[in-house]
């Protein structure tokens, strides 16, 4: 079969599932040649050889089930730069580059402070903060063993594994040590809400945060205090705007809520007078 004839037959398995199928079996294909989409097109009347056509589709049919494209090619793109990722940790969000955004806006980019992140998942928040801040130094803590293998391949690939450390435990449990920013996009999910289908093949312990969804944002807002940090930057439910406002209020704290590209309440930032 022909490169164009292959492609044309995955698109028509993929078009439930993908929004852009032509495009998706392209990526798949091109993954399989370590080759970028152009050569497909250049290359559309070359043989694909019996071998590749398997592996070709297998991956679609993988894809057709609505198993995560991310999860195939092991590749990820966060802040304009690529990831490992493999199935057992979070495909990081658009929506947490804001995150990275809203800690730029408000930390120095020389000043020397210690960042904790809770839960680094792929690494992807603790790498671009490491490449930004020269003179910070980080400590990264999850529960998942599968995160810390990742999250370790993934601060060797972008050369920031000496300014990064990871700990395995839960939340801050295993730091010691001051820390000046705690930033974190923890699981929010509230445990019985139904997740579209895609989103079933990623970690229960990264998506859900308890009954409501948003117990351990309430514990992180608790250590921030507790650690005395002057900052706290965290990712939050759509919904979680006005129980965190309280809880924040109750403790004579005033959250900064801010939206995502959709409009919607996404995360706060939180500055703490010690
Ligand atoms: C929503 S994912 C975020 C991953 C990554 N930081 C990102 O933004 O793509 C949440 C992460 O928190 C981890 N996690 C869940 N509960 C935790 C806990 N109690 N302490 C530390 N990490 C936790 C999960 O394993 C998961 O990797």
């Amino acid at each position: 079969m022909i490169i164009k004839e292959a492609l044309r037959l995955a698109a028509k398995k993929l078009s439930d599932v993908a929004r852009r199928p032509l495009f998706e079996a392209e990526i798949l294909l091109s993954n399989i040649l370590k080759q970028d989409r152009v050569y497909l097109h250049i290359h559309n009347e070359e043989v694909l050889e019996e071998k590749l056509l398997k592996i070709f589709f297998k991956d679609i049919e993988r894809r057709a089930q609505n198993f995560p494209i991310e999860y195939i090619t092991k590749k990820v793109s966060f802040y304009s730069e690529e990831f490992y990722i493999e199935e057992g940790v979070l495909i990081p969000r658009p929506e947490t580059e804001l995150l990275i955004d809203k800690v730029l806006e408000n930390v120095d980019l020389d000043e020397k402070v210690t960042v904790a992140e809770i839960g680094i998942g792929s690494g992807v928040i603790s790498i671009i903060l490491a490449k930004k801040l020269k003179n910070a130094r980080f400590i990264a803590t999850d529960i998942s063993k599968k995160a810390m293998e990742v999250s370790k391949i993934n601060l060797k690939k972008h050369s920031v594994e000496e300014k990064v450390e990871l700990k395995e435990c839960s939340l801050l449990d295993c730091v010691e040590e001051k820390v000046d920013i705690i930033v974190s996009n923890p699981p929010y999910i509230a445990k019985d809400f139904k997740l579209d289908k895609n989103v079933t093949f990623e970690p229960e312990e990264a998506l859900f945060g308890g009954k409501s969804g948003d117990e351990l944002i309430k514990k992180i807002i608790d250590i921030a205090l507790l650690k005395e940090a002057n900052l706290l930057i965290c990712e939050m439910g759509y919904d979680q705007k006005e129980s965190i406002k309280r809880y924040c209020e109750k403790k004579g704290l005033r959250p900064e809520f801010y939206k995502d590209l959709a409009g919607l309440d996404r995360g706060f930032v939180l500055k703490i007078d010690n």
